[in-house]
């Protein structure tokens, strides 16, 4: 490619480091594709002189949402969004998780409690037989504002605090098994399965184990592939990663899809930032 070639945006934020930004740059020059890192927030960018923008690492949108929104949407209209705008969108508030059960994709059980709605942890709040349970917001990023407690009072209290203040809660069973198996992030790169990583859990103390790469198994990778067939916009994705937990019984049940921000784990292979790009690159040329 020549100088004059548009370059991608690397989508970052200013305000939390990005550790895998500097490996990804590096492997954009070494494969002679332009790129800069660009901060979402900053006013000053001309984003249609990018041949593509991609969504990496805006982490600190969860304090803004409908900031970000704006923002992927003014980004499609003058130029390419990877991942898509509606995309964004939908994925940045976790009641996607209810339309994904709702397709028959096997999610984490969950009550949902919109602004105004009261839940009866024995009764009609659906998680009387759970012994343990999380509860979290419908929009949020690394167990912020995450509650794990085996008192139901707690619980409710967490649920209160989080409508009272309008946002939606979900309250769930906490799965022991992300204490022992680990959480597996499956990563896609331009809808191809490219790695797996097995994950500490976020919500207990010491574990034996480190984010290191693993082999998923076929029940995993058959669930993954199920989650992305229920994506309409699943041709259209550079990047996806499919988090998932298994249940006491041993099937897999998806925790998370992200298709926003997801830290991808490339700098756990020794070419995961090429992979990366080659996907960029494709998506340039298709
Ligand atoms: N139901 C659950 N059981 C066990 N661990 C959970 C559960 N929900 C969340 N966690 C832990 O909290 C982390 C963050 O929750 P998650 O739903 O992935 O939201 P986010 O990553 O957007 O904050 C998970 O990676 C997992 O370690
Ligand atoms: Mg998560």
């Amino acid at each position: 490619m020549t100088s004059s070639t548009p370059p991608v945006a690397y989508v970052t934020s200013g305000l939390i480091e990005d550790p895998e930004l500097s490996a990804v740059l590096a492997a954009f020059e070494r494969l002679g594709v332009p790129a800069e890192a660009v901060d979402w927030r900053d006013g000053s960018v001309d984003w249609g002189r990018f041949a593509l923008v991609v969504v990496r690492s805006p982490w600190d949108y969860i304090l803004d949402r409908p900031a970000f929104l704006a923002w992927a949407e003014k980004v499609a209209a003058v130029t390419r969004l990877a991942n898509p705008a509606p995309v964004l969108e939908r994925n940045t508030d976790k009641t996607y998780l209810r339309t994904l059960a709702e397709a028959g994709v096997p999610v984490v059980p969950t009550a949902w409690a919109a602004p105004g709605d009261e839940l009866d942890g024995e009764a009609g709040g659906g998680f009387a037989p759970w012994p343990e349970l999380v509860v979290k917001p419908t929009v949020s990023s690394g167990a912020r504002d995450t509650v794990r407690t085996t008192d139901r009072a707690e619980a409710l209290a967490h649920v209160r605090t989080l409508t009272a203040a309008g946002r939606t809660a979900m309250v769930q069973p906490y799965l022991p098994m992300v204490e022992r198996e680990g959480e597996t992030s499956l990563l896609f790169l331009g809808g191809r399965f490219s790695h797996a990583i097995r994950r500490r859990p976020m919500l207990s103390g010491e574990v034996g184990f480190e984010d290191a790469v693993r082999e998923p198994d076929a029940d995993q990778l058959a669930v993954a592939e199920r989650v992305l067939a229920a994506v309409p916009e699943r041709a259209e994705l550079l990047y996806a990663r499919v988090d998932l937990v298994r249940t006491e019984d041993g099937s897999p049940v998806l925790i998370e899809l992200e298709l926003t921000e997801p830290r991808l784990f490339l700098t756990h292979l020794p070419d995961g930032p090429e992979r990366l790009v080659r996907a960029v690159r494709a998506a340039l040329a298709g």
